[in-house]
């Protein structure tokens, strides 16, 4: 299972990426506004700054929402750096955007995915990502978890190759029930992923031997 870390903030990145796991980064709008990057160039070179922390995809989002707009942005996207994935909503232009840059060989990532059918669609397209957002279907007391289930099925049924990538991850239980249901990625924050470290025992176990190595006089 591939983790990618959501967030546009480079110094989590870095931080992720120092801890040897990481495989990738996702940002949308809101993460970017987050950061307080304003101006086309700005975000730009946000987006190569991100390239250069890590070895893996990285997804920058488009803001159009006709088909023009999409294809013309995803192109100046992509020649940004080899990393950068366009990432395109689950929309009708978007459906259309995906398969023109599936033609092409540049990767997608269709996102704001909530059902099945959308999951289908995308991986019709060719898209190189999908993904559901597991947080928010839990917000409004759906199982997002079961999404991911249901699109497992789907695209094993058919061997489709996109690749589920689980996002809106809020805690270390999603990465961990994501991984037992088969997300091929998951994207989430930095505490989402340290969260796997963290075990009463460990420490309890850890703090003992060090005692006990204190008395051996070493
Ligand atoms: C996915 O690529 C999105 O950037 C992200 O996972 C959305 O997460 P949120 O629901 O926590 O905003």
């Amino acid at each position: 299972m591939k983790f990618f870390i959501d967030t546009a903030n480079l110094k989590q990145i870095q931080e992720a990426q120092h801890l040897g796991v990481l495989d990738g980064v996702t940002t949308n709008p809101s993460l970017m506004a987050k950061e307080g990057i304003t101006g086309r160039d700005s975000i730009l070179k946000h987006y190569q700054n991100i390239c250069e922390i890590v070895e893996g995809d990285v997804s920058a989002e488009v803001i159009g929402t006709q088909f023009e707009d999409m294809i013309k942005e995803g192109e100046e996207l992509a020649k940004l750096h080899p990393q950068i994935v366009v990432k395109i909503p689950m929309i009708k232009d978007g459906v259309k955007a995906i398969k023109y840059f599936t033609d092409k060989g540049i990767k997608t990532n269709c996102t704001l995915v909530f059902s099945s059918g959308q999951a289908l669609l995308a991986a019709k397209a060719g898209a190189t990502y999908v993904s559901p957002f597991i947080g928010r279907l839990d917000d409004v007391s759906t199982d997002g978890l079961s999404l991911i289930q249901e699109i497992r099925q789907i695209y094993d049924n058919f061997n489709f190759k996109t690749e589920i990538l689980a996002a809106s991850v809020r805690h270390t239980m999603h990465v961990v029930n994501c991984a037992k249901i088969g997300a091929d990625v998951m994207t989430g924050p930095l505490s989402s992923i340290e969260g796997l470290l963290k075990h009463p025992l460990t420490d309890n176990g850890l703090q003992k031997f060090l005692e006990d190595a204190q008395s051996l006089g070493i």
